[in-house]
């Protein structure tokens, strides 16, 4: 049975040699090459007979050549194997003297009359110039990454850390430690983080990218204001798998901004003092009036005490008028002390018609002294708006002595009329319009440059702030014709939800 199939056994074996894709290399006991197949041929360069009947360490490159055959004879003395049975990565050398890596395994043979070990050969130059290449890209990235100048974060899809680079450690100033164990919801501003989720939350859902503006706030309790651009990455299967966030530092961005809008409040501020200051002696008559029904009430009181001629539902009536001109006179004063005063940067939420009806307490007077009708047109059902109601209100006060203004130096119209409206979904207006002259076109042109006026006593300031007082808050302030040929100002405002904190009227 053993004569009958050794021959085709051979036959088989010379075939495997023939058709294998791996270099495979026999070797007796003592090192020296019986079998070389066709592969190996092709791979070490050498033909098969020069390598049979040699020692197989000449395939090796040395200091491996001159170990090869301890190795062999420390393994059959002892039976201990490095490499039988086990594959490994190992260095093997060209007829042309390169040298190049394989995986190399290795088995031991003994078909009852020879014995040996066959060596599978693998020449691995390709697959290890890939990993090589491989390396290097993701060993640049690494760089790129950590050296890039923007803070970058990769999280996984909830925003838990998994790397951060150098300058994100700067930016958040944490250790980059710290940070890998930290979700990034959890280094922004507690107001922000619904924010930042959501934002992650769309990424989940599909959305590739995002962006939000956060504040991130550091272990010592510094807010940095930044910009945080998300991305997703996908894995093989388009699946997301991770996020890159690039957080973009805003804070001097954010500083420039508070300083404009700190000088646009003091701008302000001079304006309405400027702009009292002209309305003085209208707001003395204006307070004069109840003072001087006080005293006169007063004084018949005290007549009929020095004639005996109390009555007590007589001097209680007397008092009772007392009392409410006295009301009067505080409104004019509370209004003028709250435009006088130099306010901190205040957002409330604000009901128009009330701001309206608050300016009119203040100019009533001067209206009616020179002879002008006030026409009021105010609409029931307005939502409120978020803002500064001083300086809302001097908007409106500037325009409306602009329209007496006009109709007083023209001599036309006598009419100032305010009116308040919604001129579109979650959009408030509030216009004044008078019917003097209008504008000439060179000056409607030039309308809202600082220092534009046509007045002799004019600074040219009035319509320049109203409009940096507009944009402030989100909103414009524009001009047009009326159908009485007079100007109308309209001061559109984004409107509020109104569940946010309200303050009506004066509110100071
Ligand atoms: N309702 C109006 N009708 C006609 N012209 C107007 C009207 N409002 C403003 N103007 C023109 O626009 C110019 C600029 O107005 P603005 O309020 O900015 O400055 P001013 O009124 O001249 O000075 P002030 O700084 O005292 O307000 C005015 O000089 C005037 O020519
Ligand atoms: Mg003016």
């Amino acid at each position: 049975m053993k004569a009958h199939s050794q021959e085709p056994a051979v036959d088989q074996l010379g075939a495997l040699l023939r058709a294998a894709v791996d270099a495979i290399i026999l070797i007796d006991r003592s090192g020296i090459v019986t079998q070389f197949n066709a592969a190996a041929e092709r791979i070490f360069g050498y033909s098969r007979e020069e390598v049979i009947g040699r020692n197989v360490s000449m395939l090796m490159p040395n200091p491996y050549r001159d170990e090869h055959d301890r190795y062999l004879e420390r393994y059959q003395q002892t039976g201990q194997a490095h490499i039988i049975g086990i594959g490994r990565e190992v260095i093997a050398g060209r007829k042309d003297g390169t040298v190049f890596p394989i995986e190399l395994s290795v088995g031991e043979f003994f078909d009852g009359v020879n014995s040996g070990y066959v060596g599978i050969i693998r020449d691995i130059t390709q697959r290890k110039q890939q990993e090589e290449q491989l390396r290097q890209s993701s060993e640049e990235l690494r760089l790129i990454f950590d050296n890039a100048p923007t803070a970058m974060t990769i999280t996984d899809l909830e925003g838990q850390v998994l790397n951060v680079n150098r300058s994100a450690c700067e930016l958040l100033r944490y250790e980059p430690e710290e940070l890998l164990r930290l979700r990034l919801v959890d280094l922004v501003h507690e107001e922000d983080r619904a924010e930042l989720e959501r934002q992650f939350g769309r990424l989940r859902e599909g959305e590739e990218t995002c962006q939000c503006e956060v504040r991130y706030v550091s272990p010592t309790a510094e807010v940095v204001h930044a910009a945080h651009h998300a991305a997703v990455v996908h894995d093989e299967n388009g699946e997301p798998l991770m996020l890159i966030s690039e957080i973009v530092d805003r804070s001097a961005l954010y500083e420039a901004n508070r300083e404009a809008e700190e000088l646009q409040r003091q701008l302000a501020h001079v304006g309405r003092i400027g702009t009292l200051g002209e309305m003085v002696s209208g707001i003395a008559h204006e307070v004069n009036q109840p003072l001087a029904a006080i005293a006169s009430y007063a004084s018949a009181c005290r007549r009929m005490m020095l004639a005996n001629q109390t009555n007590p539902g007589e001097t209680l009536s007397i008092l009772e008028k007392i009392a409410r001109q006295a009301e009067r006179a505080g409104q004019v004063i509370r209004g003028l002390r709250s435009l006088a005063k130099r306010s901190e940067r205040q957002r409330q939420a604000i009901e128009p018609n009330q701001l309206v009806r608050d300016v009119i307490r203040l100019v009533e007077f001067e209206l009616r002294g020179d002879g002008f009708q006030l026409e009021l047109s105010l609409e029931p059902e307005l939502p409120l708006f978020m803002g500064d109601g001083v300086q809302i209100q001097q908007v409106i006060l500037n325009l409306i002595r602009n329209a007496i203004e006009a109709m007083a130096d023209s001599g036309e119209g006598d009419t100032v009329s305010i009116e308040t409206l919604v001129p579109e979904a979650d959009w408030i207006e509030v216009r004044v319009s008078d019917r003097g002259p209008g504008l000439p076109v060179e000056v409607a042109q030039r309308l809202f440059e600082p220092f534009f006026t046509t007045k002799p006593q004019g600074m040219g300031l009035g319509l320049s702030i109203c409009k940096s007082i507009a944009s402030a808050h989100g909103g414009e302030l524009s001009y047009f014709v009326n159908e009485h040929h007079g100007a109308t100002f309209a001061l559109r405002l984004p409107a509020c939800d109104s569940s946010e904190e309200t303050i009506e009227g004066d509110g100071a």
